[in-house]
């Protein structure tokens, strides 16, 4: 393997580096502005405090939050497109909203204060990925109603790099741009940089030779196998960016390139809590539960106990006073059970990385010919020489023996996938088909 790139030591923001105490009264105020700018200005949140007979001068510290209500994915398709909003439409400066695939689209709003401090955690983010001002970001994130090309994208200006606004797809294009334009980062999702890794080899480009010195990844759920074979093959330091549209966008949290070991949630702007997801009790820090968060500065759309679904534990930091927050393992959406077993893809993606004929690009299947769910994994072989029975021995008795769960392995020829271009899509459910 070759050597990863020199990291330069990280600047931190003031807020970086004051003490707890310091965080929790600045989080305590913002918080109570926050609840009352909520139910003065949004129906919905009036409506849902009353219900559970809470007022926002009940709040007087952190531990008060637990009264309020929780808001869901739901709240917002409800309200939508602009009923979550607490300014005047006219204040709001940008819209997003997510694909809404399966159901309807899920609308955001920021006025131009909000844009701001988007952009600044942006930049913190990528400041803590080891990015640079003045170093080349080539942003592969899909631009447009998607959070990630933009939301990226202001954070590299507002940092002071030089962006290269690509977007997302025509894969071929961006192996060219990376060899004329030199970038030091790039910012995409895992499995779109293997899909570019794929093209450089095709074209005959060396990926370990590249400008190339950190990745930013994030906006699905990857693992640190995932993690060592793009820094092997690449010869760059890859680094987790967590967001969601509904909380900001990208740039909620970011590892520390100099640690990689947690993903640092910005506390000043963003509160978490971790609950049960059943319950929807409060659990201590170190517990593993589904991620709530509450905006602490947000005008345009303050969300108040946001559910995200995405199933992590909250660790103390380490070279800053926020929490960070373990590897997400997936969305409880994303939970496969099979046999009574729950599973996710970024376990099967694990163990299929320990297998040295299994290249990282997979499927799960899931279909039910009788009255039980099976799940068969399509993977590819990283070459034609593999032993491709073999190899499926041994995914399926790997995750036989890790997870007790009985899969089938199908391994395909290399390429025969088809590349995701944003997040992947793991799952392949065919338990409806008839
Ligand atoms: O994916 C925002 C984003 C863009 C984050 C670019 C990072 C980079 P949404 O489309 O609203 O927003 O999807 C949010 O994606 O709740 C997680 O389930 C998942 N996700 C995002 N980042 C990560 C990550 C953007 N680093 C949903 N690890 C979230 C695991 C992630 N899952």
């Amino acid at each position: 393997m070759s050597q990863l790139p020199a990291v330069r030591p990280t600047d931190l923001d003031p807020m970086e580096q004051a003490p707890l105490a310091e965080l929790r009264a600045l989080q305590t105020e913002r918080m109570s502005w926050t609840l009352h700018h909520a139910y003065a200005n949004v129906p919905h949140y009036q409506r849902a405090f009353d219900a559970a007979g809470v007022h926002p001068d009940d709040f007087k510290d952190l531990a008060d939050l637990k009264r309020f209500p929780f808001t869901a994915k739901q709240d917002l398709r409800e309200n939508y497109p602009f009923g979550m909003f607490a300014v005047p439409r006219e204040q709001v400066a940008r819209i997003h909203a997510s694909s809404g695939t399966t159901g309807k689209a899920t609308v955001v709003g920021y006025t131009k204060a909000d844009l701001e401090h988007w952009a600044a955690v942006g930049a913190r983010s990528l400041r803590a990925a080891g990015v640079r001002p003045g170093d080349r970001v080539h942003i592969a994130y899909g631009y447009g109603l998607f959070t990630g090309g933009l939301g990226v994208h202001y954070g590299a200006e507002a940092l002071g790099c030089t962006v290269i606004p690509v977007s997302g797809g025509m894969t071929a294009r961006q192996v060219q741009l990376i060899r004329d334009f030199e970038p030091e980062a790039i910012c995409v999702t895992p499995s779109y940089l293997l899909a570019i890794l794929d093209e450089m080899e095709r074209q005959g480009v060396d990926p370990q030779g590249t400008s190339l010195r950190v990745a930013v990844l994030g906006a699905e759920p990857w693992t640190d196998a995932m993690r060592a074979e793009i820094e092997d093959r690449l010869a760059i330091h890859a680094v987790d960016i967590y967001g969601l549209s509904e909380v900001m966008g990208p740039g909620v949290g970011n590892e520390d390139v100099a640690e990689k070991d947690g993903t640092y949630l910005w506390e000043d702007h963003f509160y978490p809590e971790i609950v049960d997801p059943a319950t929807g009790e409060v659990l201590p820090d170190g517990e593993r539960g589904e991620l709530v968060f509450t905006s602490l500065t947000k005008e345009a759309m303050p969300v108040i106990r946001y559910r995200t679904r995405d199933l992590t534990r909250l660790l103390p930091g380490l070279s800053r006073p926020m929490r960070r927050m373990e590897r997400i393992t997936g969305r409880s959406d994303d939970m496969m059970i099979v046999r009574g077993v729950n599973l996710f893809p970024s376990q099967i993606e694990e163990e299929l990385l320990t297998v040295a004929g299994l290249a990282p690009h997979f499927v799960c299947v899931l279909t039910r010919p009788a009255r039980l769910d099976e799940l068969c994994v399509r993977v590819e072989a990283r070459d034609s020489a593999v032993d491709r029975d073999a190899a499926a021995a041994r995914l399926a008795s790997g995750v036989k023996e890790r997870f007790g769960v009985t899969i089938t392995v199908d391994v395909l020829g290399p390429g025969t996938l088809e590349r995701s271009q944003g997040k992947a899509q793991r799952i392949l459910d065919m338990r409806a088909a008839p």
